[in-house]
C-alpha cells in the first residue's frame, strides 16, 4: 500500500453536516470540510488524515478497494449493499428506521394473494420477508417510493422513516418495524491491519467523541 495519508471517506448530504462535526470535536481543522466549494478532497490542516466526500454505495466502494482506510455510511446502505469491510462503530447520528408503510388503513399481512412492494432497498426488502416466510413480489423504485401505493403500484412500500412527515402527508402509515437506522463507521480490512497504530487512534477518537447517547 503506497505511503499516503489516512483517507477517511464521508457520505455526502444528510449525515455529512453531523460527521463534520464530529471530527471538529475531535479537535480537526475542519475548515476545509466547511468550505468545500466543488473540491471532492479535503485535507485536515495539521493532521495525517485527508477527507473524501462520495455518494454513500461509493464510499462503501472506496473503503472495499482500500483506496480509502475509513468510512461513514449509514446502515441502510450496507444492509442494502453489504460488502468486505469491517463495521467499527455506531456513531449514533443519522437515525431513523426501514418500514414497511401502507396506505392508511390497510391489512397488509391479511388475505391470500401475493403484494406487491415497491422500494429502493430490494435486497434488504427480500430479506426481511424471507425470514417472515412471506411471499412478495417487489419493484425497485428509484426515489419517492411513497407514490407507489397511491398510484396503485403496490400493496406497501419499504422505506426509511425518519420524522414521517412524508407518509403522513400522503396518506400512508408504518405498518411494520423493519430495522434501526444510524451512521456507522467503517473500515477496510487491510488497512485495519497494515496501518493498526493510525487507524485505532482515528478509531477511538471518534468513537470518544460520538457521544452516541446524547443524539
Ligand atoms: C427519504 C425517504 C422518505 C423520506 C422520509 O427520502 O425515502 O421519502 O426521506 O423522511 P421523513 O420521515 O422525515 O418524512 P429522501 O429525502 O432521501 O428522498 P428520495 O425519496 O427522493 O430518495
Amino acid at each position: 500500500m503506497e505511503n499516503r495519508k489516512v483517507r477517511l471517506a464521508l457520505t455526502k448530504g444528510r449525515i455529512e453536516s453531523k460527521a463534520v462535526d464530529l471530527l471538529e470535536k475531535i479537535g480537526y481543522d475542519v475548515s476545509e470540510l466547511r468550505n468545500k466549494g466543488r473540491r471532492l478532497i479535503l485535507s485536515v490542516p495539521g493532521e495525517d488524515i485527508e477527507v473524501v466526500l462520495a455518494k454513500p454505495t461509493d464510499v462503501i466502494t472506496y473503503v472495499e478497494h482500500g483506496v480509502c482506510d475509513l468510512g461513514v455510511v449509514g446502515k441502510d446502505t450496507i444492509m442494502e449493499h453489504g460488502g468486505k469491510f469491517f463495521e467499527i462503530s455506531d456513531l449514533g447520528f443519522g437515525k431513523c428506521r426501514f418500514a414497511l408503510a401502507v396506505k392508511k388503513g390497510t391489512e397488509f399481512y391479511k388475505g391470500y394473494g401475493v403484494k406487491t412492494v415497491a422500494t429502493k432497498y430490494p435486497e434488504v426488502t427480500r430479506k426481511f420477508f424471507e425470514a417472515k416466510g412471506i411471499d412478495v413480489d417487489i419493484v425497485k423504485i428509484e426515489g419517492s417510493v411513497e407514490l407507489a401505493p397511491l398510484v396503485g403500484l403496490s400493496d406497501g412500500i419499504v422505506d426509511i422513516v425518519e420524522t414521517g412527515t412524508t407518509l403522513k402527508e400522503n396518506g400512508l402509515e408504518v405498518y411494520d418495524h423493519v430495522a434501526d437506522i444510524s451512521a456507522r463507521l467503517i473500515v477496510n480490512t487491510v488497512s485495519m491491519k497494515l496501518k493498526q497504530e493510525r487507524i485505532s487512534e482515528i478509531v477511538r477518537l471518534i468513537e470518544e467523541n460520538c457521544d452516541d447517547k446524547n443524539n
